[in-house]
């Protein structure tokens, strides 16, 4: 199966999630991740369209693809909380540990992940790894903090990147760190955040995947953390 293809499935197994979910009156109200994982979800989620009150996305890409099926989307100031959350992820431990922001989106992506009770990782297995590291961690930093939170990030033994013709949906850069072994993601995670001029960084371990819909050749295996 091709990567794609491995997507497509978890995006489909990622929507016995919704329907699972009791639908209060005047509809749901989803958390909606970003990527192309994610693409393949809000695709399935349109025959659904009916039961949602709509979605909180984490992007402009996300909410314009929602929008164009026909779903609404919601400010995250409008709700208090939403039972489930979807999103891909561009490496996942055993933990439920995640690194994401391979799509620019990972502000808002933690934001929508924070308002929501349950968070399903969907991902092709190509994304699990041991140790999380091996993708570049992404950092959305304040532009005039750039160069400051990167030489911080070398002394952290990194090679930080700033991400060429990148500005994120809030106006920022975002750097990618290569190089790191994340042996403590929570304590790298708080270390990072507190950086003035850090937005956000790529680590989702205070607000990691419940469960992980992990796509193979053998098909979609569950992982619950
Ligand atoms: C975007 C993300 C995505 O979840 C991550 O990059 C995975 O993307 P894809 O589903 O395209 O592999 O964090 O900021």
């Amino acid at each position: 199966m091709t990567q794609d293809e491995l997507k497509k499935l978890v995006a489909k197994a990622a929507i016995s999630h919704v329907t699972e979910l009791p639908v209060p009156p005047g509809g749901l109200v989803l958390g909606v991740g970003t990527g192309s994982t994610v693409n393949f979800f809000i695709d399935e989620l349109a025959v659904l369209r009916d039961r949602l009150a709509g979605a909180v996305s984490s992007s402009e890409r996300s909410s314009e693809r929602l929008r164009g099926h026909g779903i609404a989307v919601l400010d995250g100031n409008a709700v208090e909380r939403v039972p489930l959350y979807i999103d891909g992820a561009d490496e996942i431990d055993g933990n439920g540990h995640m690194i994401k922001g391979g799509g620019a989106a990972l502000t808002r992506e933690k934001i929508v992940a924070d308002l929501a009770d349950r968070f399903v990782c969907i991902a092709d297995e190509s994304k699990r790894v041991e140790q999380l590291g091996r993708f570049p961690l992404p950092v959305e930093v304040i532009p005039m903090a750039s160069s400051q939170v990167m030489r911080a990030l070398a002394r952290l033994g990194g090679r930080p990147e700033l991400r060429a013709g990148v500005v994120t949906d809030n106006g920022n850069v975002i750097v990618d760190v290569h190089g790191l072994r994340i042996a403590d993601p929570a304590a790298m995670e708080a270390e990072i955040n507190q950086w003035p001029g850090v937005v956000c960084v790529g680590i989702f371990a205070r607000n990691k995947a419940d469960v992980c819909l992990l796509g193979g050749a053998g098909g979609v295996q569950t992982l619950v953390f």
